[in-house]
């Protein structure tokens, strides 16, 4: 695996092996990598890629200054974990790399309707964020293929859209939830959880497969109840249990068997705040 921290220096290295045949599969990530990041880098050298993964904890996404902070970094450990995934190229920017003008200076796009639903709401301007990031990102690595996970089901819509305005031609690839045995989906926050609260945290999920069981013979506000009942029982504050259109993310007040639709719960325990999501 070849390691790149320079701009210029990552962007030769690509257009040589672009030059000599190669395609380009990208995952942007954040660090404090798990199974769910060497999953989707996996996915892109299997798929032949040239793999190439970026780690950069990006300062202009976080609405919530103290998540930053207490965001994990763990490089060395995570170095391991591509090798062991097969990643060929990583690009570990710094701050200044990524925002030579500033963060203010970064160009921003206007996502419209998905700016403003469930996390666009709960996080304002986490999406801009990812925006910015995203897109300076895609024009230093030049991908041909975008790898990210339907963890971030809303992310996976927004940054779709933000390919198309930038005008760039780059195939997404959305890939599973990697989850662990109890189904919580594999997040790097989930290494703040402690023992009790790691132990509830699988009910997540069980709402969700709950939300899908009931969708042909239950109303969905009586299963919303019911999931925020539980959540709450657990400890957790929630922040929604939502019900919506898989292909725009347009809200349902109600199950609709004439389209695919997702459910998507966002919680807190503690100081720590899960999102997941199930195609039903
Ligand atoms: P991060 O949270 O590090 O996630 C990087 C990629 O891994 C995203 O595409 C995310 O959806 C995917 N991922 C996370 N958990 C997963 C899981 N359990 N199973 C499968 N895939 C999973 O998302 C970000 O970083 C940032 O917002 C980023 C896109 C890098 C921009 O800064």
């Amino acid at each position: 695996m070849v390691i790149f921290r320079k701009i210029q220096d990552i962007k030769a290295y690509i257009s040589d092996q672009k030059a000599a045949g190669a395609r380009i599969g990208f995952i942007p990530t954040m660090g404090a990598l798990h199974a769910g990041h060497a999953s989707l880098a996996a996915k892109a050298s299997e798929a032949g890629n040239l793999s190439v993964c970026s780690i950069f904890v990006n300062p202009t996404q976080f609405n919530d200054k103290k998540d930053l902070e207490k965001y994990p970094v763990s490089t060395e450990s995570d170095i391991e974990a591509l090798l062991a995934a097969g990643c060929d190229v990583l690009f570990l920017p710094s701050v200044d790399e990524i925002y030579p003008d500033g963060t203010d200076a970064a160009k921003t796009y206007d996502f419209g309707y998905l700016d403003t639903i469930l996390e666009g709401a709960k996080r304002p301007g986490h999406f801009k964020g990812v925006g910015q990031v995203v897109s300076r990102l895609l024009e230093i690595v030049q991908p041909d293929s975008l790898y990210m996970g339907q963890k971030d089901y809303q992310q996976c819509m927004v940054v779709r859209k933000l390919i198309e305005l930038m005008g760039a031609n780059i195939e997404m690839v959305i890939c599973p939830t990697t989850r662990e045995a109890d189904g919580l989906a594999m997040s790097s926050r989930n290494r703040r959880l402690t023992e009790p609260q790691r132990a509830l945290a699988g009910i997540i999920y069980q709402c969700l497969v709950s939300i899908q069981s009931k969708k042909d013979n239950t109303a969905f506000d009586i299963v919303r109840k019911e999931c925020e009942d539980l959540l709450a029982a657990k400890g957790f504050i929630t922040e929604y249990v939502a019900l919506a259109n898989a292909n725009d993310l347009s809200l349902l007040d109600n199950y609709n068997k004439d389209i695919p639709m997702v459910a998507l719960i966002a919680a807190r325990i503690g100081e720590i705040r899960l999102i997941d999501n199930l195609l039903l």
